[in-house]
């Protein structure tokens, strides 16, 4: 069942996502060679527990961090740690918070110092793909309207889109129904209707869409090495259209 929210509720997790936006405005301002993924998630603790919220991931299923910190071939759930920022790499910051028992979910991706050409044009696709799929989040389309949007721009670039990960309903929870895939043909699923409120979050590498997960038991990478790119917000439908709620 897809939980549809009030009004009022989604007020509620506009202030959550508010919360969200600033903190990753705050550690994108940070993003340069040198600094390591442990100072980034650091300050966006501190920020997000001085606006009287809570970090989102942080004890979710054991997660470790406030922040998911990906770099280069690293798809998602990078856990912070001393790794220092490399000129040329490109990173992923994943962040939740909570606030008034409300979730909110969004992904930037940041260029450090320098990055290739391609670098730059997988950043370029996957938000580009993100604002298609965003754009599908209306009352009246279908829910697999907004998995084929995100595919088709990966599959013109010659991208793979990750399978396993997808996108999600949000609210109380971090995850609720339903799942958002990055594929998918138009036209199936459930019809989308106003209350409803999704974190979409397209996953693209430059290379394979396979992956694997690393030691560590969270750390996802591509299969081939090759560089990924993410980038996600949580939109709420409405009855003006999509309110992109993490902006
Ligand atoms: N945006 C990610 C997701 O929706 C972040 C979850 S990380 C976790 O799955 F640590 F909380 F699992
Ligand atoms: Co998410």
């Amino acid at each position: 069942m897809i939980k549809l929210k009030t009004d009022s509720e989604v007020e509620l997790m506009r202030q959550s996502a508010a919360i969200l936006r600033e903190t990753l405005l705050l550690v994108g301002k940070l993003i340069k060679p040198g600094i390591t993924t442990a100072a980034l998630d650091t300050v966006a603790e501190e920020y997000i527990r001085s606006n009287g919220a809570e970090p989102g991931f942080k004890g979710y299923h054991g997660y470790p961090a406030t922040l998911c910190t990906s770099i280069n071939e690293q798809v998602v759930h990078g856990i912070p740690g001393s790794r220092e920022l490399e000129d040329g790499d490109l990173i992923g910051i994943d962040c939740g918070v909570i606030k008034n028992y409300f979730y909110s979910d969004s992904t930037r991706s940041f260029a450090v110092g320098k990055i290739s050409r391609e670098a730059e044009k997988l950043m370029k696709i996957t938000k580009e793909a993100l604002e298609s799929g965003l754009e599908k989040a209306r009352s009246g389309n279908h829910l697999s309207d907004i998995s084929y949007a995100i595919q088709k721009h990966a599959e013109a670039n010659g991208y793979g889109v990750v399978r396993e990960l997808s996108g999600h309903g949000i609210g109380r929870e971090l995850h609720e129904e339903p799942q958002i895939p990055n594929y998918g043909y138009p036209g199936e699923g459930p019809v989308l209707k106003a209350g409803m409120v999704f974190a979409i979050e397209p996953m693209f590498n430059e290379g394979t869409e396979e992956i694997r997960t690393l030691e560590d038991g969270w750390t996802i990478v591509t299969k081939d090495g090759k560089l990924s790119c993410h980038f996600e917000d949580t939109v709420a439908i409405t009855k003006n259209g999509p309110e992109i709620l993490t902006r």
